[in-house]
């Protein structure tokens, strides 16, 4: 069933270009060029702001999609873990939708935050793995991801393919509430299009980030640095490092460093800065510089523009293709992965079934 692959965890994360093509052509017109799910049964222009609910690596879909929904749609977002949102009450205003993310469908905590909201939001919507679970039943209106069974405890394929179902979304509130054309929507369409190649020229980098996590392998932290929406997937990259390495990995925001974390730094500690060359590059080269300048053992990960900017000081660089805005955090996602799958195969950790981790948290 691992066709052929060491564990489930490699077999997902190779499946990404199949899976992601498969949502994506569920979601669009044959052409490629329009939105053909969902149609009207999210009202974008009746709502003023999202709700979003999760936890793990779902949370973190939902944090990306923060910077999507703003940025495109102009609709203010709140992003919660389940567990906190569900005993802290808060209010919901009129007019809020609220979006629920679980691969599983069953997660006990999304559960109970998705019961709280029905009734209180203007509409609640799921965007699940398991088409038949609890979650997708009971919201108003579930969107599958079309990732097929995921077995590996470390989501990977959901993951990519949450985030390609969140950012139709936000393309499709951005369109509904008139802030982008068809043309431009059009040109937005082309570049999600093109996601499922880009993952397997970023899959191709396996042998490269083999390499490198021989090394990660000896370290006993490491930290995960990230703007703007790199800033989630800096937190998954060190959810999933942690998750079936066993290292002690965090993720922050750039701009925080100095707030805190580069304490921590030394010769010692690798820096895993995700940074493709974007309008806030700069800002994460300086940080990098304030790593270096420490000692700390940078691995920059970023496109052929900001390998070339980033000067020769750097530890290591992987370079992936250059992406549209849109998805590129999507694209980030697949070598965060493979350097934590590496990771724990050099160590020898129990990749698929990482020890007090169950795939499925239906209790709290
Ligand atoms: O089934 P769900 O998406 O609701 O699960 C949420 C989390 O339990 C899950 O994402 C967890 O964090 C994974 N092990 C992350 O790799």
């Amino acid at each position: 069933e691992k066709a052929g692959y060491k564990h489930f965890m490699a077999k997902e994360i190779f499946e990404q270009p199949v899976v992601l093509a498969d949502a994506i052509r569920h979601y669009l017109s044959d052409d490629g060029q329009t939105i053909a799910r969902p149609g009207d049964e999210i009202d974008f222009a009746g709502i003023d702001r999202i709700a979003m609910v999760a936890c793990g690596t779902a949370y973190i879909a939902c944090l990306t999609a923060k910077y999507w929904f703003e940025r495109l749609a102009g609709l203010p977002v709140d992003v919660d873990v389940a567990s906190e949102f569900r005993y802290r009450e808060p209010p919901i205003p009129d007019r809020t939708l609220a979006l629920f993310v679980s691969q599983s469908g069953e997660t006990a905590d999304t559960l109970a935050a998705l019961r709280f909201c029905k009734g209180r939001a203007a509409q609640t919507v799921a965007v699940v793995n398991v088409a038949e679970s609890s979650i997708a039943r009971e919201s108003d209106l579930a969107l599958p991801i079309l990732a097929g069974v995921e077995i590996g405890v470390a989501s990977t394929k959901a993951f990519t393919c949450q985030l390609t179902v969140l950012a139709i979304l936000a393309l499709k509130a951005a369109h509904a509430r008139g802030r982008i054309d068809d043309a431009a929507l059009a040109g937005h369409l082309e570049g999600l299009n093109g996601l499922p190649g880009l993952v397997n020229v970023a899959l191709a980098l396996e042998t490269p980030i083999k390499a490198l996590a021989q090394r990660l392998a000896e370290a006993e932290d490491a930290l995960f640095l990230g703007r703007g929406a790199m800033f989630p997937l800096a937190l998954e990259g060190a959810l999933k490092l942690k998750e079936i390495s066993y290292i002690h990995a965090e993720g922050y925001a750039s701009g925080e460093l100095k707030h805190g974390p580069i304490a921590l730094v030394d010769k010692r500690m690798p820096v895993i800065v995700m940074a493709p060359h974007d309008r806030l590059f700069d800002k994460t080269v300086s940080n990098m510089q304030e790593v270096l300048a420490r000692g700390g053992k940078v691995l920059l990960i970023t496109d052929a523009a900001g390998a070339e900017e980033a000067g020769e000081e750097v530890w290591q660089r992987l370079v992936l293709p250059d992406a549209p805005e849109l998805v590129e955090p999507i694209l980030y996602a697949i070598p965060a992965q493979l350097l934590a799958y590496h990771t724990a195969v050099a160590k020898g950790t129990d990749v698929d079934q990482p020890r007090n981790l169950a795939k499925s948290v239906t209790v709290e």
